[in-house]
């Protein structure tokens, strides 16, 4: 079972699935198992596997490789790139919110893309603003450079290879792309007489 970083979204079900499954191994890195305790994690470990940025996981039928996202909102977070796919999960990166369901980001509306990718990035990953950009470049050729066919990733419908150019275009851009402002006070206020 792995494991992309510690935020709730993505670690919910770990010992259900844990308990459920005896024989898996829960397989994530140092630091992401050092601040689920600080919560609570009651896996023994027996059952870990670390594995750290560049890393790779031999599980029986390929090899996996353990890559970090060139943006993320916890030091601990890994993406895993299956080469013999080409899909990269790319944990909250290269994210963006959908009004509904949509099996991959062809089908909604190109301009709401850009501005839900431009929003998650600034917004999950607020430090890009500070990043040199090509220095941030580089480091999002890491990804660029695997071979990626497909993107998925929490927080997005699938990228397929139509769009995998634009959204790294979009993404290396996120540097001197100014974060679109978030709801405040007075969007609460709204909120909040609109329900009573
Ligand atoms: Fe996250
Ligand atoms: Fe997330």
């Amino acid at each position: 079972m792995f494991i992309s970083h510690d935020d709730s979204d993505h670690h919910g079900n770990l010992h259900e699935v844990m308990d459920a499954c005896p024989n898996a191994t829960l397989v994530a890195n140092w630091f992401l198992c050092e601040r689920l305790k600080a919560e609570r994690l009651d896996v023994a470990p027996t059952r870990w596997r670390w594995i750290g940025d560049g890393d790779t996981l031999d599980v029986g039928d390929r090899t996996l490789h353990a890559i970090r996202p060139p943006l993320y909102d916890s030091p601990t977070t890994r993406g895993l790139f299956d080469p013999t796919t080409g899909v990269y999960w790319a944990s909250d990166c290269y994210a963006t919110p959908v009004l509904a369901g949509a099996p991959t980001v062809a089908d909604i509306d190109p301009e709401f893309w850009i501005e839900g990718f431009t929003m998650f990035q600034t917004w999950n990953s607020p430090w890009v603003s500070m990043l040199d950009h090509d220095a941030f470049a580089e480091s999002a050729r890491t990804i660029e450079q695997l071979g990626v066919t497909t993107i998925a990733g929490a927080h997005t419908p699938t990228i397929p290879s139509t769009h995998l150019d634009q959204a790294f275009t979009m993404l290396r851009a996120m540097p001197t792309t100014p974060a679109p402002p978030m709801p405040d006070q007075a969007a609460l206020d709204q909120m909040l007489a609109t329900l009573q």
